[in-house]
């Protein structure tokens, strides 16, 4: 079975550092035979930016926000990927907040019982990418550690490939050997096996 990949591209910019290293980063997946869907999280259209708390969605049995509006279809992708990839430029130290928006509304993808201290969530056993570039080399451990905290509690296999001094949009174009970094990534990516935390 062909490997499928959602990529949730968090920049702002449609032809910037983020959209170069996500298309190289399918390009190599693509070469591995995954099926990569590709979605520009920065334009999609919301009710309300973020999760608003209602936790509506700890009442149902199903898993999925309970307000209609783009990032419906994007969580019902996630469910349905074997990897979750999220793409950002490095924003004062942390992602972009146009990711950060849909990362809040994945609150509805998790069930807790907190009188038995359990959680449970469909993302369990998937990988977790992150592909990310800043103009200089300080602060993408900070942006890191989130993801990587995510991964680990949702029981998902954590890598990222990230790219310091990548300059400012558009520079990645002509930086050399970040192209082979991020298609080699891709290939990773998509050939790892799946090993069940
Ligand atoms: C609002 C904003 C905040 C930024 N903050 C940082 C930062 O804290 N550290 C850094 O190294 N680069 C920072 N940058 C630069 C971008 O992270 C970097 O140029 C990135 O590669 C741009 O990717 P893009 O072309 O997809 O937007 C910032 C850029 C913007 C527009």
């Amino acid at each position: 079975m062909p490997k499928k990949i959602l990529v949730l591209s968090g920049s702002p910019k449609r032809d910037g550092n983020t959209a170069m290293l996500v298309e190289w980063f399918a390009e190599g997946a693509s070469s591995k035979k995954a099926r990569v869907e590709v979605i520009s999280v920065a334009f999609l259209k919301y009710k309300f930016p973020g999760c608003t708390s209602c936790r509506a969605c700890q009442k149902t049995e199903e898993y999925g926000c309970v307000i209609e509006d783009d990032a419906r279809p994007v969580l019902k992708k996630m469910i349905e990927s074997d990897v979750i990839a999220m793409a950002t430029p490095l924003y004062f130290f942390a992602a972009s907040a146009q990711l950060k928006v849909i990362i809040d509304r994945m609150f509805s993808l998790y069930k807790w019982d907190n009188d038995a201290g359990t959680m449970e969530t469909p993302l369990k056993g998937k990988t977790f990418a992150l592909i990310a570039s800043a103009y200089e080399d300080v602060g993408m451990d900070a942006l890191e550690r989130p993801f990587a905290l995510t991964a680990e509690y949702t029981g998902m296999r954590f890598e990222s490939l990230l790219v310091l001094n990548a300059g400012v949009s558009g520079d990645l174009r002509k930086k050399e050997g970040v192209r082979e970094q991020a298609v080699a990534f891709g290939v990773k990516i998509a050939s790892a096996e799946f090993t069940s935390p």
